[in-house]
């Protein structure tokens, strides 16, 4: 189903080779019923013409903020009004440092400062472009003012070259539009507990709430191999962290989610990085660092506590001795008391989950302790045996000095809520 038919996109385009991608953009975006304005940079028409674009999007391109044709001169408000958001793509370095510094000094720049509506740009740019830290800071202070990036993608770049920079296809880019423009409205399938409670917080669309904000989130259990054919895990569906992940996305944020083995179709809109053990699951988090006190990192997933020191070459046979009893088990990283503890300025806004067994008051009484010792900011309690494996959860969220209970309901409808109270949380932190 697509969620672009009949909205409107303005798309801006800079000075970059991957313009030519861009081309067939349009010609996507058509095909799922989306009407796209094309603006172009100075610098862009040296890569494409105009002229290609207005034959594909069908209609006139804007270059200059002086253009006669828009009837007030005002085309800076006019074609951004008229938008549901601004894509562009490719972003170049020199258009991202201007938007960074509040330029407004040609058409796209002045729009880009005078929207009302999302701005998700795709940058495209060599390796070493990218990774230069006048690059980096301008990437952080564009998020800062709420601008969200998609990619860059990782690969082989039209300069010969091979590493992080590429504009993402056309494709992806259209998975990033479908999950940012989704309705997100929540069906709530089990209002008998609390319906009031519930369907107001969930009649609060996330639109716009994460905008320009980086989550990591993972998921899942892990996988700790003993021999070829044999190895511990923990019980997870993953279901709770992928429904985190779809309700960031659908509130702006750039999302990755580190997957456990889990048998669960990727949400649109977000970079999956799929994991077997602990210590992937540790590395891929870690490569995701640092996180500034802006962004998110959520732990759902069900991280074995301890993994063979050694993985057997061979499966273990029972008739030989040495059997299972004698593998040496060492400690797994903690991967949320990590993040947790990290310095107050590489630290994202930490979640941690706490799935016990027990009664709800051993829950209660577990909150405050583990939540110290993780790092975290907010603790989600739940009760094991409610949640395994369903579809439904009821949580308890403790954040080191009010508890609040979410009564039974769907994960999406959960995670609708948790996005909220986060959202909420680092509103009243920032001022
Ligand atoms: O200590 P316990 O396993 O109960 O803590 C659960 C929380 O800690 C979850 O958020 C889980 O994702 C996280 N965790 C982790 N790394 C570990 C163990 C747990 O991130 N090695």
């Amino acid at each position: 189903m697509t969620r672009l038919r009949n909205r409107h996109l303005l798309l801006g385009i800079t000075g970059g080779i991957a313009a030519y991608k861009s081309c067939e953009l349009v010609r996507r975006l058509q095909d799922h019923g989306m009407s796209v304005q094309v603006v172009m940079t100075e610098a862009a028409t040296r890569f494409v013409s105009a002229m290609t674009f207005q034959a594909l999007s069908g209609r006139p391109v804007y270059t200059d903020a002086w253009d006669p044709r828009v009837a007030n001169h005002m085309p800076h408000i006019d074609l951004s009004r008229e938008a549901d958001g601004i894509l562009v793509a490719p972003a170049s370095a020199d258009f991202m440092a201007r938007l960074a510094q509040g330029q407004a000094n040609d058409l796209l720049t002045t729009l880009c400062l005078a929207r009302e509506v999302p701005l998700w740009i795709a940058p495209a740019m060599n390796r070493q472009m990218w990774q230069h830290p006048a690059t980096q800071e301008n990437v952080a202070r564009l998020r800062s003012h709420g601008v969200t990036l998609w990619g860059p993608g990782q690969g082989s770049q039209a300069c010969g070259e091979i590493g992080d920079g590429r504009m993402l296809e056309p494709a992806e880019l259209i998975d990033h539009l479908q999950a940012a423009l989704a309705d997100n409205t929540v069906v709530l399938n089990y209002p008998e507990h609390d319906p009031e409670a519930s369907v107001s917080a969930l009649r609060v669309p996330l639109r716009g709430l994460l905008d320009g904000r980086r989550v990591v989130i993972t998921a899942g259990p892990t996988f700790e191999p003993i021999d070829p054919v044999r190895g511990i895990t923990n019980r997870s569906s993953g279901k709770m962290g992928f429904a985190l992940a779809e309700a960031a996305v659908a509130a702006g944020a750039e999302v990755t989610l580190v997957a456990g083995p889990v048998s669960l179709a990727t949400p649109q809109g977000l970079r999956r990085v799929d994991v077997t053990t602990a210590q992937d699951m540790s590395d891929a988090v870690q490569s995701s660092l640092p996180l500034s006190p802006r962004d998110v990192f959520i732990g759902v997933a069900a991280v074995a506590d301890w993994r063979p020191a050694q993985v057997h070459d061979g499966k273990i046979k029972k008739d030989q001795g040495g059997g299972l009893d004698t593998v040496r088990w060492v400690e797994n990283p903690d991967i949320l008391a990590t993040v947790g503890h990290r310095p107050a300025d590489q630290r994202p806004f930490t979640v941690g989950f706490a799935a016990e067994t027990g009664t709800e008051e051993g829950l209660l009484n577990l909150l405050g302790p583990k939540r110290s010792r993780k790092g975290a900011d907010l603790l989600i309690g739940n009760l094991a045996t409610d949640t395994f494996g369903k579809d439904l959860a009821r949580l308890v969220l403790f954040d080191g000095s009010h508890t609040q209970v979410l009564p039974t309901n769907t994960k999406a409808a959960q995670a609708h809520q948790l996005i909220l109270a986060i959202a909420d949380a680092l509103r009243k932190e920032e001022g």
